[in-house]
């Protein structure tokens, strides 16, 4: 039997967490129906707006949707807990949107893409569970060492990112070449020396090729309390992307999967899709004007793609001009399911 993933006041029947996944997969259904089924939902906060508001107000119109998007998971888990947001750090409306998702009564938060240093402080006294992304013992030791510090506060849980994940990846060009050198059990055994300096034991959940009772088996007896999975989620019915798109992911191999130099300045692990065959030709297509500036670390003349525009054309199913964020797992994903199929192999 699974056991239960419980962080801060919150607990699920299984130990697994729906990854927050931009722009818009991690949606209002995709949260409520892993809510439903006994996990965590979270709402990815990022490209949610409007894009002809955001243009003129951005960060009013960011708000304004991710709580219509909370209100809407609330109505369709009847309520029920725990409903989570991912936050970027990177995002340049990062302290709005966590200050409106605070308000809008969330259970908990998941930040990474940077180090979420002042997250306690714009939490205040809430009773918000408050998740880390890391994916190396430095990067837990610094969070821990500044939030003691400053806030007298130690993360609920956290999640550790392996270098074989989907998305932007805390890993450099060398690592990810060597993955080896910084796998999950390794990391495992970095955060726990990390933990124990600070006294800190919450649960540890695992992230990146998860798409399997097994895999979350062997992820539990490795010491991990849970997982995140995010790949294997997109194709399931709930995810929040046009059908052409999950489908470019279901005939997807996994000699199709690369990493590119994302805008956010990371690297970042897509599917070899036409625009990033010519990202990596180093054609620059056109000169984009930025819509807004989303991301702190983006520099609009330098990029040679606006990745909010090239997520939000998968979300619309405009192929050519999309960006497909996958973890190494794509094989796993097979066909498009209902995500009750999953999480019926959980079931005793
Ligand atoms: C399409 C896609 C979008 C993602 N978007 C975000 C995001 O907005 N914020 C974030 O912190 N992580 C994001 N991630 C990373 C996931 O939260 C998660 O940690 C990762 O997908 C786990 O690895 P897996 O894909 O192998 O399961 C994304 C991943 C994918 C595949």
């Amino acid at each position: 039997m699974l056991p239960s993933l419980k962080i801060r006041h919150l607990e699920t029947v299984y130990p697994v967490i729906q990854a927050g996944m931009g722009v818009r997969v991690g949606n209002a259904m995709l949260a409520a129906s892993t809510i439903n089924l006994g996990g965590y939902g979270t709402i990815a906060s990022v490209g949610l707006g409007d894009i002809e508001k955001s243009k003129t107000d951005f960060v009013n119109e960011s708000n304004r949707v991710l709580i219509d998007e909370i209100k809407k998971a609330r109505e369709l888990a009847d309520n029920k807990k725990p409903l989570g947001v991912n936050i970027m750090v990177a995002l340049s409306n990062y302290e709005e949107i966590v200050r409106a998702s605070v308000a809008a009564g969330i259970d908990f938060i998941i930040s990474g893409a940077g180090l979420p240093l002042s997250l306690p402080e714009y939490v205040g006294n809430a009773e918000v569970a408050l998740i880390p992304v890391i994916s190396s013992g430095r990067a837990l030791e610094i969070i821990l060492r500044a939030w003691q510090r400053k806030y007298n506060r130690q993360p609920d849980a956290i999640i550790v990112e392996g270098p074989l994940c989907g998305g932007h990846l805390g890993f450099s060009h060398e690592q990810l070449e060597h993955p080896e050198t910084c796998s999950l059990d390794k990391l495992l055994i970095e955060v726990k020396e990390s933990m124990a300096k600070y006294n800190c034991s919450v649960p540890v959940l695992a992230a990146g090729e998860i798409s399997s009772r097994d895999d979350i088996e062997k992820m539990l007896k490795l010491g991990y309390d849970g997982v995140q999975i995010g790949t294997f989620f997109i194709g399931t019915d709930e995810a929040g992307m046009d059908r052409k798109s999950k489908e470019y992911f279901v005939n997807a191999k996994a000699e199709d999967v690369v990493i590119i130099k994302s805008p956010v300045g990371l690297p970042v692990r897509v599917l070899k899709s036409p625009l990033v065959r010519r990202v990596m030709k180093g054609e620059k297509r056109e000169k984009f004007v930025c819509p807004y500036r989303c991301l702190r670390t983006c520099n609009p003349k330098k990029v040679p793609f606006c990745i909010a525009k090239a997520l939000l054309a998968t979300w619309s199913g405009d192929i050519d001009n999309a960006i497909f964020m996958s973890g190494c797992n794509i094989d796993a994903v097979k066909e498009i399911i209902p995500l009750k199929k999953f999480f019926d192999t959980l079931k005793d």
